[in-house]
């Protein structure tokens, strides 16, 4: 693959694991100065630690992107460090099963601070400098899930599909400014956060595959990114089928962390 982030600024959010460190590693590998957030600092540094003894330049922020403050304030020191942003990657995440009895409310708002608003928060503290420079890209990692309500997962599922809707509107009011917005939508993806899922995941794919092929299409600057393509198919199904057949055939179980 061509070096296409050389000597370019990256930050990401939720680069302790899954994705997000998967992304971090690949990018320091092709010579980007990345900045890794999250909050568990302990992986943050063994991270930091291996992507230096490889030759990488890496600087750390530990944050809980749900507090607007502490992500803004984070993101600056980062950029600070590293040099003006040129790429953001708004890619930490939870999921929780929200079922109906109960209805797990407390869940539904952890989700839409994290995969939601952390996401804007992410966003608002490197913009303002974007445009000034009248360059950058926005990237956000949103999930298949954002296509269709899937039951038992209602909160994961409405968090995602407005992650993919705040895009699509920013991206047509950024369009004239010189900053791109990339809407990054997963299928499944093998990771601490579906290692806990007992449902089938079709054409489930490792960490690494699943960021190399982001980095393949990025530089590309697409609106949208799905991947696999099998299963945005099997999505765009998914809406079409009558609410019986998904009630009988889909039905998402994760783990409630809190049980
Ligand atoms: N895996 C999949 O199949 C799949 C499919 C579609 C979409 N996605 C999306 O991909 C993204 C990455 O998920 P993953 O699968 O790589 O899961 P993961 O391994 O659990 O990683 C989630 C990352 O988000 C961070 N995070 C969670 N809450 C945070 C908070 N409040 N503040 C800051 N960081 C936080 C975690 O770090 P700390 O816990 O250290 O904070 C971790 O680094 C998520 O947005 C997820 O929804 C995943």
């Amino acid at each position: 693959m061509a070096p296409t982030f050389r000597d370019k600024t990256v930050l990401i959010t939720g680069a302790s694991s899954g994705i997000g460190r998967a992304l971090a590693v690949a990018l320091a590998a092709q010579g980007a100065k990345v900045g890794v957030t999250a909050r568990r600092a302990e992986l943050l540094k063994s991270l930091a630690e291996e992507i230096r003894a490889a030759g990488g330049t890496v600087e750390t922020a530990t944050l809980d992107v749900g507090d607007r403050v502490a992500t803004l304030d984070g993101l600056k020191n980062l950029a600070d460090r590293l040099g003006p942003p040129d790429v953001v990657i708004a890619n930490a995440g939870v999921s929780e099963p929200t079922g109906v009895e109960p209805m797990n409310v407390p869940g539904v708002v952890r989700m839409s601070n994290v995969n939601y608003l952390g996401v804007v928060y992410a966003f608002e503290a490197v913009l303002p400098g974007m445009l000034a420079r009248g360059s950058g890209h926005l990237v956000a990692v949103s999930s298949m899930a954002a296509y269709k309500g899937l039951p038992g997962a209602a909160g994961y599922c409405a968090a995602k599909a407005a992650v993919s809707t705040y895009c699509e509107a920013i991206r047509i009011d950024l369009w004239p400014r010189g900053v791109a917005v990339t809407c990054v939508y997963p299928g499944f993806v093998g990771t601490p956060m579906t290692a806990k899922n007992s449902h089938p995941m079709p054409w489930l794919m490792t960490a690494d595959a699943g960021a190399a092929e982001i980095l393949r299409r990025l530089p590309g600057r697409p609106g949208v990114l799905n991947f696999p393509r099998r299963m945005r198919l099997l999505m765009a199904l998914a809406r079409l089928a009558p609410d019986r057949f998904i009630r009988k055939r889909i039905r998402v179980k994760v783990i409630d962390p809190a049980a």
